[in-house]
């Protein structure tokens, strides 16, 4: 399972790319399975609330962290959410995406939803 959470539509795209079974967060979700986490980073390089929201009720099956951000940022705020969450819930950060991502991102992740998330 892909949790994800986009607010402009880039994580949106990057999860249809991927063809696996996903869910958007939505308030109240409540995950029984293991998933892997695809978030946007928020201003100052934050978390978005309703993903810490969402984790704060669900890190026991949480896989892995991917993080999508804006390179123009800079290298300190760049993609930092992702960070943030692998410090905070002991999970890997698996790729940063710049944006939408490319091809070898992708295939980055599709290597570890194979063998740590549905394994
Ligand atoms: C208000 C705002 C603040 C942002 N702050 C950051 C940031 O601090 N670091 C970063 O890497 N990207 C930042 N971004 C970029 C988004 O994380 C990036 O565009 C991401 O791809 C958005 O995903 P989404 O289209 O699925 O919402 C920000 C975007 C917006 C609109």
């Amino acid at each position: 399972m892909i949790v994800y959470a986009s607010r402009t539509g880039n994580v949106r795209s990057v999860v249809s790319k991927l063809e696996k079974e996903s869910i958007e967060i939505s308030e109240g979700l409540l995950l029984k399975e293991p998933y892997l986490l695809i978030t946007y980073t928020d201003g100052l390089g934050a978390v978005p609330a309703k993903v810490s929201h969402f984790l704060e009720e669900n890190r026991a099956f949480c896989k892995g962290v991917v993080v999508s951000g804006n390179s123009n940022f800079g290298h300190t705020q760049f993609g930092a959410a992702g960070e943030k969450i692998a410090d905070t819930y002991e999970v890997p950060l698996v790729c940063k995406l710049d944006l939408r991502g490319y091809q070898a991102d992708y295939d980055v992740i599709q290597a570890f939803y194979e063998t740590r998330v549905l394994a």
